[in-house]
Parts: structure tokens; sequence; C-alpha cells
């Protein structure tokens, strides 16, 4: 979202301005001009598909780098056969990266039938050098790889990489400013992803997220303002606020402000129905936040708070800064605040040097949390992590057999805790036409459930109130409580 600006009137045979966003502009509209060329001589639209791995992060950036594309003219496809397609990439566990690399074999393929198609590489793993050194090396054919931190350069350096044979590579090691009023392309008109943070200061012993996302930066909250009144005008009921610890919101601004009072003042913005976050570190999430939660009328009953293990010595090793202990005092508070609440969780297993006594510590959260929904991991060995060269690495069988054991604990607790919401009425997002039944709708519940009930696309967008009538595992078969069933 920002202020439509025309580009038509940007006199591109002057020297590109300094200042940001203005430079963007200045490289979109010549993009423009070379798409809209290209497109007369070819007799069609120029196409481009852009395909994101990983994370909400992720998923947010991409809306923004489609938000680009738009501007400049090409037609959003979602097959890769495609002018240009853009992977923007994760590399949070080992098979994130596997998976670009088999994906790209496919598309060498198809640049050999359409010479003038550009591939751009974006994301997580390009922040990785060994990444770059080995696509450079052995995927020749890509035309632009950039990282995680110049995104909002997208049209400069597609524009670069238009006028250069080789390929293009800008890499930044550290976010050099936050550019705001950039276009985005949203996914859904009526739910949105908003960055209010980047980076990650944590240094979990397992993880490369702040190796590739940098240090933690906060946006300004009026900037998060203008941007969720913009969207809320634009009919986005639902915000999503992103942050990879969302509870230290604030902290580095020149006029520090908590994530608890930055909720606040989200609340009071008109339009807005509901407001979820993402992700909650359970070593600082504060009474004050929890108190905000309980008062809100807008705020989800959903906390997504990762666990990673149950055994506090583990859990030292992976430099979470919390124990079993304090973990399960937190969720007795928030249980005893708000009875409605879901409780989800990340967990890893196989982290270097695990025992069986530590992974029934891990099981025996599971079981006194009675978590709504938990993703499990398998570890993986992430290079240049303080865990990856840890003495100890757990053989694979052994990791798989924790965690096939994990998983069925998980989804038997997942499967009691969503049929005990059976024959309540709740409000219901409705997101989409159900895949297999037009005549459904599919949409989620506050606590995130998805929820299948009867209606017609122009319900999409809007909330509803639903009876659960029948639980399938892990959603529900509802009914309208206004006469359609
Ligand atoms: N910032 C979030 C997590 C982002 S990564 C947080 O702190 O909760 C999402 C999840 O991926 C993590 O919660 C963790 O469970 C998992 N993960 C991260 N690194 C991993 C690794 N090396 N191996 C396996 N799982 C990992
Ligand atoms: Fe990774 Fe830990 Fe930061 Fe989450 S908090 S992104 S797990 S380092
Ligand atoms: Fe992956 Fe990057 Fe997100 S590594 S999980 S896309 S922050």
């Amino acid at each position: 979202m920002y202020n439509e600006i025309d580009l038509d009137i940007i006199d591109i045979n002057s020297e590109p301005p300094a200042e940001e966003p203005g430079r963007q502009y200045y490289f979109m509209a010549k993009c423009r001009r070379y798409v809209k060329a290209e497109s007369e001589r070819l007799g069609r639209p120029l196409t481009a598909a852009v395909v994101t791995f990983g994370c909400q992060m992720n998923a947010r950036d991409s809306e923004k780098l489609a938000g680009i594309l738009e501007e400049i003219g090409y037609v959003r496809t979602d097959t890769e056969d495609a002018d240009l397609v853009i992977y923007n990439t994760c590399t949070v566990r080992e098979n994130a990266n596997n998976k670009v690399y088999g994906r790209l074999g496919g598309l060498q393929h198809r640049k050999k039938k359409n010479p003038h198609m550009r591939i751009a590489l974006c994301g997580c793993m390009m922040q990785e050098p060994s990444v770059v050194e080995k696509i450079r090396e052995s995927y020749r054919f890509v035309d632009l790889i950039f990282g995680t931190h110049n995104i909002y350069k997208f049209a400069e350096l597609l524009d670069a990489a238009g006028d250069s044979d080789s390929m293009v590579t800008d890499i930044w090691e550290e976010g050099r400013q936050i550019v705001e009023e950039l276009p985005s392309d949203r996914k859904y008109s009526f739910k949105s992803g908003v960055n209010i943070m980047y980076g990650c200061n944590n240094f979990c012993s397992y993880c490369i997220v702040p190796y590739v996302r940098g240090r933690e930066r906060s946006r300004e909250p009026d900037d998060i303002i203008r941007e969720i009144r913009r969207l809320a005008a634009d009919g986005v009921v639902e915000i999503m606020l992103l942050g990879q610890n969302v509870n230290s919101y604030g902290k580095n601004l020149k006029d520090p402000l908590s994530f608890a009072a930055l909720l606040e003042k989200i609340e009071q913005i008109e339009g807005i129905g509901r407001i979820r976050f993402m992700t909650s570190h359970p070593k600082d999430l504060s009474d004050e936040l929890i108190g905000v939660m309980q008062r809100s009328e807008k705020i989800c009953r959903h906390l997504h708070l990762p666990l990673q293990s149950g055994s506090s010595r583990i859990l030292k090793k992976m430099n979470r800064r919390y124990d079993k202990a304090h973990y399960l005092a937190l969720v007795d508070k928030l249980r005893a605040a708000m009875p409605d609440l879901a409780l989800t969780t990340d967990i890893i297993v196989g982290f270097p040097g695990e025992t069986e006594e530590d992974f029934m510590e891990t099981m025996d959260v599971v079981r006194k949390a009675r978590f709504d929904s938990a993703f499990t991991f398998l570890y993986s060995k992430r290079t240049g992590t303080p865990a990856a060269v840890m003495e100890e690495q757990i053989p694979q069988e052994i990791a798989k057999e924790r965690f096939d054991r994990l998983l069925r604990e998980v989804q038997k607790i997942a499967a009691e805790k969503s049929a005990a919401l059976t024959g309540l009425t709740l409000p219901v997002l409705a997101e989409q036409i159900n895949e297999q039944d037009q005549s459904l709708l599919t949409g989620r519940l506050g606590n995130n459930s998805v929820v299948h009930f009867p209606g017609t696309a122009d319900m999409i967008g809007k909330i509803w109130d639903v009876e659960l009538a029948e639980c399938r595992g892990f959603y529900y078969l509802g009914r309208r409580k206004d006469g359609l069933s």
C-alpha cells in the first residue's frame, strides 16, 4: 500500500534521484518502458511468477516484489512458464535449500526454450556466501541474485540485470535503511501481514535466521499505524503483525514503545476486526502483553509460543534463555487469564546431545501444555551456527524415531482439543471458495482453525457467525445461523 504515483510523468532520461523511495519510482518507470516495448514486440503481455519458500516474512516480502512487478507492467502468473521467475528462498533447514536447487534444474530447461526469460533469486538463502558461490559456478543461467536487506531495490536491480549479459549480484550484510512507501500486491484482499520489525538478535544456537536477516530493527509506530489505516481503507479486516520476536518490539526506537503499547494503538484503528501476531519468544512475553490481550476485543485468542525443547539442559544449549519451569508457568498464567486461548508451538527433535531423558521432558511439556497444534521439526545442522560444531550430533534414525513419537502425541492432543469446540457458534472469517466443494466457503476461527461452511463468493472477506456442527480432526464442518445449512 502506498500513495499511487504516476510513473509515466517521471523523466527517465535524467539521472536517477539519490533519495529513496523516489529512486525506486524512477527505476520502476524505466522498467515499465522496457516491459511495454517488449510486449509490443512480442504481441503479448510479459508474465512474471513469484515463488515463495519459507515463513510469513518471506510471504510478505513476496507481496512487495509482486507489487513492484505489477507497477512495472508484468502480468502475474502462477506457472513458472513465465518471462520472469523469481524465487524468494528460505534456508532455515537443509531441505529448504534442496528444494530450491531441485526446482532451479527445471527452470534451466524452460530458459532454453525461452531465451528472453529472466531468472532472479532472493531471500534468506542468498545471504549465505557459499550458496551464492555455488549458484555462480553451477547455475550460470540465473540473471539476478539479491538478499533480504535490499528487496526494496528490486526495480533498480531488474534494470541493471536487463542491461547486463552476466549475472548481477547485490547482497548486503546488514539492513542500511527501512524504505517505506513502496507498492505491494496482497495475496488476499481482506487480510495482510504487516512487518513491525526486521531481523533477530537472539542467536538461538541452532538458528541461521540472525545471520541471514541481520540485527533487530523496529519500524516507527507511526509508519506501522499509517500502513494499517491504509490497509483498512482498502478492505483489510485482519492483520498479522510480523517479527521474529515481536515481544522485543520497540526497544531500539528513538522513543521506545513496548509491543503491548503498540497493540493498544492498533486496536483503535477502525475497520480492523482481527489482530494476530507472530512470533512470541517465551523469554520476554510480558504481563503487560497478557493484560492487553485479555482486554482486547480484536486480538485473536491465539498465541504461537515456540517451545523448541522441554529439557532445561537442552534449552540452555540452545541459548533460549528460559527453562522448562518458566515455560510451564507462562502457560498456566496465559490459561488463567484467557481460558479460551489457543496455544501453538514449534518443537525441534534431535538437537545435539539430546538424550532419551531430554526427549521425555519435551513429551512431558507437550502433555502438560496441551498445545492446540505444534510444528515439529527434525534438527537440521546449519553451517555457521554454534550448534553445528557441537559434539554428539544425534543419528538420524534416533531423531526420526523420537520425531514420530512426538508427532503422534501432538496430533492426539490436537484432535482432542479441536473436538472440544464442537457445537459452539463462533466468528469465522470467510477466506475462499472450498477447493473440493463449490457450495462451501473455507474460513478461519480466531484460534486459526479451519472451518468449511455453506456460502457464496460475495461473503468472502467478512466475518460470519458459524456453528461448528462437526469436527473432522483438524477442521470443522459448520452451519450458518441465519438459515443456510
Ligand atoms: N523467530 C521464531 C522462529 C523462526 S524459525 C522463534 O524464535 O520462535 C521457525 C522455526 O524453525 C523455529 O521455531 C524452530 O523450531 C525451527 N528451526 C529453526 N532452526 C532450525 C534448525 N536448524 N533445525 C530445525 N528446526 C529449526
Ligand atoms: Fe531463530 Fe531464535 Fe531468532 Fe527465532 S528467536 S529467529 S529461533 S534465533
Ligand atoms: Fe526461512 Fe528466512 Fe523465514 S530462513 S523461515 S524465510 S526468515
